[in-house]
């Protein structure tokens, strides 16, 4: 038998075990020494159990232990009974503690840089630093035992339902998710590069050419992209692809799937259908294409109401094409000091806003700046229409549409927060779908594709991607949860001709089109069969599942802000040699 050998797991053993013998190993909580009395604090990855020594019954027994520290490794052998002292009910195994008959130290500690707590208040780069010792808190640990269960639910979902997981190459060519790529340079052909895939996209679709008919994978993506609380540089999908399938049936599989992780990860039972927005009403109530919907505070347009408006911001903002749009801040009104309602106004120049205009509904009558540039039937309309009554706040933004919908979306979300109006046992769960296949990159002055070049357009509006590209909707569909994009998914064109077409749409030249993507263009040709997919963000669903708003929470090695690894340094200066066998001079 392994000198190893435990019998049981440290946070395991209950009342059941008492009288028991057992061995366990694992690191050192904590030392207490009360002189006669030795207890120790005994972790591993189930949980703490107390194990107990008596310098009267085995005093060399009891000198050894008085040397441990914490986080030293250690194994003991013992005697389960029940709690002499008090019982904890902190943890589980606070009834009963371990008579220790024999302890050995596997490991020596140095004193730890972070205490191995749950509340850590430790700053976040020593926690990347050390994040060995960050990860051996329980609070971390049990995020990625859930993330791992999550997996195992994905793997079974797929495999009952006929999908064939197949993996993909990560040394590849560009893929199209409009992020900068991370390039590999090629030591065999000098001069060339791979590159790390934002996506399997391409792959799956040939995978669908090649007949595998359902295809997913747990796959890590890169993306060379500015990084946020939700975006890592390097993150994992849960990619899927279907032949023979309209949007409705990827859709109804995702929603299984959903049911399933919900019902056992957080013992709710969501029911399919989910809620669907189409996109243009989701950005016309919220402000955006990702909506939390937990919440009301629905932007409400009031251009109609002010067409024939004194006021010259807004009459000038409708002339310009802009539009005028606002919040009922229910209830917020009594709440907001005018020293707060001017922060709302800085808030939202952040997005570019110029400006916020309100009316404050008070017990001593209207306040606001800018009634008395408006008639009074105009106000008299816009409290009408925003149903406002004493104690609200009406929250005005005129601007281009963009920055309207940018500026009182994320108003809104600030005072759902700030106001706790947001209903936390609720699941935000919709698809928003119709989404425009294009969007019109004003840089370089050309359409992008709003999802990727390979979704297709919508049957009824093909004949308009060349009288009014900016018209076509694409069969394009988003999950959103909780006001996060949780996966993004389309229909996708099929036939080699229709995807020159929309190459041609985003201005590629032919010749730029079959460089970059001919090999899709040529499997095309080969008899393809309809098909559509999807891709969850998995570290998205995991910080959403184990209620955290920090995606490096729920990935054991994760990148900072500025995409370094704080442990192992990376990125690091590359030596000479290599330098040079890659063909590289760096430009100092
Ligand atoms: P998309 O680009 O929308 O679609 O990506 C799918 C989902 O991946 C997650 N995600 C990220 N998560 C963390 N960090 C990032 N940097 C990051 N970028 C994206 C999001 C997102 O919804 N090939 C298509 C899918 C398809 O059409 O089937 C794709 O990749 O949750
Ligand atoms: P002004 O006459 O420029 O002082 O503006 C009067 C009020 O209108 C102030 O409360 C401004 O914050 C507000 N305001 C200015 N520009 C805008 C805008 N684009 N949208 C909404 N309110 C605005």
């Amino acid at each position: 038998m392994s000198k190893y050998k435990r019998t049981h797991m440290c946070g395991n053993i209950t009342t059941n075990d008492i009288g028991k013998e057992v061995s366990l190993a694992g690191w050192v909580q904590k030392n207490r020494n009360l002189g006669g009395l030795l207890f120790l604090d005994l972790r591993d990855k189930t949980g703490m159990v107390q194990v107990t020594l008596n310098k009267d019954i085995n005093e060399k027994l009891f000198d050894i232990a008085e040397e441990i520290k914490s986080e030293y490794v250690i194994s003991i052998s013992g005697t389960v009974q029940k709690r002499e002292g008090a019982i904890n009910t902190k943890i589980k195994t606070g009834e009963i503690e371990i008579v220790a008959s024999d302890v050995k130290t596997l490991s020596k500690s140095e004193t730890p840089p972070i205490y191995i707590e749950d509340d850590l208040n430790a700053s976040e780069s020593i926690r990347l630093k050390y994040r060995y010792l960050d990860l051996r808190r329980p609070v971390m640990q049990k995020r990625l035992f859930i993330r791992n269960k999550v997996y195992k639910l994905i793997r079974d979902y797929f495999y009952d339902n006929g999908f064939t997981e197949v993996e993909t190459p990560f040394l590849s060519k560009t893929t199209p998710e409009g992020a900068r790529d991370y390039l590999v340079p090629s030591r065999v052909q000098p001069g060339k590069f791979y590159a790390l895939p934002q996506s399997p996209q391409i792959f799956k679709q040939i995978l669908m050419v090649s007949g595998f008919d359902k295809y997913f994978q747990i796959v890590k993506c890169f993306r060379d992209e500015d990084l946020r609380a939700d975006r890592q540089p390097e993150f994992t999908q849960l990619d899927m692809e279907m032949s023979f399938v309209e949007r409705d049936d990827v859709i109804e599989t995702i929603e299984g799937l959903m049911v399933e992780i919900f019902k056992c990860i957080k013992g709710k039972e969501l029911k399919p259908p989910f809620k669907r927005l189409k996109y243009q009403e989701a950005m016309d109530r919220y402000g955006t294409d990702k909506p939390d919907i937990r919440f009301g505070l629905e932007l409400i347009d009031l251009g109609d109401i002010l067409v024939n408006t004194g006021f010259k911001v807004f009459s000038n903002t409708l002339a310009t094409g802009g539009s005028i749009k606002a919040i009922n801040a229910t209830g917020c009104g009594a709440k907001l000091s005018r020293k707060d309602i001017d922060a709302l106004g800085e808030f939202i120049k952040t997005y570019k806003a110029k400006g916020l205009a309100w009316i404050n509904i008070t017990a001593e009558g209207i306040k606001s700046p800018i009634t008395k540039f408006l008639s009074e039937k105009e106000t008299e309309q816009i409290i009408n229409r925003m149903n406002a009554v004493e104690g609200d706040i009406i929250l005005i933004v005129a601007d281009k549409n963009e920055i309207v919908y940018d500026s009182l979306g994320q108003l809104r979300i600030e005072l759902a927060h700030r106001f706790h109006m947001i209903d936390e046992s609720q699941m935000g769960l919709l698809w928003v779908t119709d989404f425009p296949l294009l969007e019109f990159d004003e840089e370089e002055k050309r359409y992008v594709a709003k999802h990727h070049p390979f979704t297709s357009p919508a049957d009824e509006d093909i004949s308009f991607l060349d009288t009014n590209p900016k018209k076509v909707r694409a069969k394009a569909y988003d999950i959103v949860l909780n006001g996060y994009e949780l996966g993004g998914g389309s229909i996708r064109i099929h036939d080699s001709k229709m995807q020159e077409k929309m190459f041609g749409v985003l201005g590629f030249t032919m010749e730029e089109a079959w460089n970059k993507f001919g090999f899709l263009l040529e499997a095309f040709k080969y008899g393809t069969p309809p098909h559509g997919g999807i891709a969850l963000g998995i570290d998205r669903l995991i910080m959403l599942l184990t209620d955290t708003d920090n995606i490096k929470d729920v990935i054991a090695f994760p990148k900072t802000q500025s995409a370094t690894c704080l442990m192992t340094e990376a990125p690091s200066e590359a030596d000479e040699r290599q330098l040079r066998e890659l063909n590289i001079k760096l430009d100092k």
